[in-house]
């Protein structure tokens, strides 16, 4: 589904991502580990257009996007959350994940959540339910009408996957979704991941965190210093010397 080849990206000296080759299969979760600034980000700001690489191609089911601007490619069907993404707080949860549609009438569309439904649109009415089956997937419909500033940590990151999902992506990328929470939220976003994965969206996953994407992954690519240094099944990548020395060792 989707073909990284050759990437790379520098900012000044540091090489973030240096002819990384990386390809994404339909209906997969997949895995992408490696230590703080090993480039995983970045990989993902370049696969969703916000940077420009300097070198290497990028392609979702055979159409080059590479350096496509950012709403192009999440019109394509590519959408994502982003590490410690912020919401805003002047509106309801619903209001956010509705203003995720990002077309234009996302916003519109958080205008007609404050009216009488049978003032809606068609369009607006249809954003709604999407929002609202969204929010169902992340498991918060029962919160759909409250603060956004009220939520907890774990609940503003939750709020991020459903916002990604409302634009209903064929390819969702989560950055580091599970940062900062305890084994059993951690568990709970492995649970919504794998949801969000039976409902038809192939699902790559950018973490530091070994354990979770052992469990949740079909298949790991492992990065250092902006270099793939390993792929495979979580089994083959638990015992790859380069993974242990490289990652596991820098602990
Ligand atoms: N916009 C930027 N400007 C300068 N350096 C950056 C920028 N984004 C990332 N970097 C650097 O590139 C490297 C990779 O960063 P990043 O992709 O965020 O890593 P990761 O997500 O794996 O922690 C790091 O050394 C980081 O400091
Ligand atoms: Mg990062």
């Amino acid at each position: 589904m989707l073909r990284v080849s050759g990437l790379s990206k520098s900012f000044g000296a540091i090489q973030a991502l240096n002819n990384v080759d990386v390809e994404i299969a339909r209906g997969m979760i997949h895995g992408i580990i490696g230590p703080n600034g090993s480039g995983k980000t970045t990989l993902f700001n370049c696969v969703t257009g916000l940077l420009r690489p300097d070198a290497g191609t990028i392609a979702l089911d055979g159409m080059e996007i590479t350096s496509n601007r950012p709403e192009i490619i999440a019109r394509k069907g590519i959408r994502r959350t982003f590490q410690a993404g912020k919401l805003v707080p002047g509106m309801t949860v619903l209001e956010n994940v509705m203003s995720g549609v990002n077309d234009g009438i996302g916003m519109a569309a958080v205008d007609a959540a404050l009216r009488l439904p049978f003032v809606r649109s068609r369009r607006e009415t249809e954003i709604h339910d999407r929002a609202m089956a969204a929010l169902a997937m992340a498991g918060l419909e029962a919160s759909a009408d409250r603060w956004a500033s009220d939520l907890v940590w774990t609940e503003r990151q939750l709020v991020q996957i459903a916002r990604a999902l409302v634009g209903e992506p064929k390819l969702l990328l989560l950055d580091e979704p599970a940062s900062g929470m305890g084994v059993r939220e951690i568990e709970k976003v492995e649970e919504i991941i794998r949801t969000v994965r039976e409902s038809g969206v192939t699902v790559v996953v950018v973490s530091h965190d070994v354990k979770m994407l052992m469990n949740l992954s079909d298949l790991v690519t492992v990065l250092n210093f902006g270099e793939k240094i390993a792929e495979g099944v979580p089994a083959s990548i638990r015992t790859n010397p380069r993974v242990l020395e490289a990652y596991l060792g820098a602990e």
